[in-house]
């Protein structure tokens, strides 16, 4: 893992515009940060999906769980799994197997923990892991329900989710289902706080990457001298989080044995999180095997869990 980061670190800092993958957000601090995200007031995005798993528990039931057998449930990037245990609690009649995903260990452990205490009967079997080096892991010869929640699939550009969605598609059998959970576009005065929250968890989420290459890279990365900046296009729908370089700066990495420069203004891009329409939806699952069966939204209509059938 940490050959991995370092090589990344090293691919995406050498490139221009410099990049870093969001994907390392997530070291135990980004995982309890990401947590106090999800309960801040601006972040709508938890708690429009938290909306549509308590109120309607059933309609996602009846479009997504075979009506009776023996099934497993993965869920991709579970995180605390705080949704699903509204999923969870529906079924716990039901003979089936919860396979929650993640690539924090620390996450799956918790979230083992919390289904063996609130719901016993249900058996969690759970695994550590990458998106894309997980699907070959998904083949257990039982009737497969993968949730794929929270947007996540927003933090790939729409071609990798596209291959991603390729993949998965390919993995599942004729009849298994997947709830893809997207945030909708709306307007910027919604979006935009939703990553530049007024008590600055987003920008301490997004900076944790330059110490977490601190810390495990041996970076002398000085904080005070870069910032979170995010952006919002109207025109595309996307949220893009940069760090930028406030001042003209060198870092020096000693796993890497190099010392990078940033210019004054310089931004390093972090991030991506799409928001989708239709018609965005749509072109992540071009070419796939994969048929839309319902849309379940919020309230508000800010989030939709889109819900397939592969053919
Ligand atoms: C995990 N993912 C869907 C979050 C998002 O909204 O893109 C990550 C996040 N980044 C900043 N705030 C939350």
């Amino acid at each position: 893992m940490l050959e991995l980061f370092a090589r990344e670190v090293k691919e995406g800092l050498s490139q221009s515009p410099k990049r870093l993958s969001s994907k390392w957000f997530y070291d135990s601090i980004g995982d309890s940060l990401f947590i106090r995200i999800m309960n801040l007031p601006e972040y709508y995005l938890t708690k429009s999906e938290e909306e549509i798993f308590a109120k309607k528990t059933y309609q996602i039931l009846s479009s997504l769980v075979p009506d009776s057998g023996e099934f497993d449930l993965f869920e991709l990037g579970a995180g605390d799994g705080s949704k699903t245990m509204h999923l969870l609690t529906a079924l716990k009649t039901r003979k089936f197997t919860y396979r929650p995903i993640d690539i924090s260990s620390n996450s799956i452990d918790n979230l083992q923990k919390r289904v063996a205490e609130e719901l016993p009967s249900i058996e969690v079997e759970g695994m550590q892991g990458e998106y894309f080096e997980v699907l070959a892991k998904l083949t257990t010869g039982r009737p497969k329900i993968i949730l794929f929640m929270g947007s996540n699939i927003g933090n790939m550009l729409d071609e990798r989710a596209n291959e991603f969605l390729l993949k998965l598609s390919a993995v599942m059998e004729v009849g298994d289902r997947l709830l893809l959970g997207v945030d909708l576009i709306k307007d910027e005065s919604v979006i935009l706080p939703a990553y530049n929250d007024s008590e600055g968890v987003t920008a301490e989420f997004n900076l944790n990457l330059l110490d977490r290459i601190n810390r495990e890279l041996g970076g002398d990365f000085d904080r005070k001298h870069f910032k979170h900046t995010p952006q919002y296009d109207k025109e595309s729908g996307v949220a893009y989080s940069y760090i930028t370089s406030m001042i003209e700066q060198d870092v020096k990495i000693d796993a890497l044995g190099q010392t990078y420069h940033f210019v004054e203004g310089e931004k390093v891009f972090t991030e991506v999180s799409r928001k989708y329409d239709e018609k965005a939806l749509a072109a992540i699952t071009n070419h796939t095997s994969l048929k839309l069966v319902d849309r379940i939204f919020d309230s508000k209509e800010y989030f939709c869990d889109a819900i397939y059938e592969k053919e």
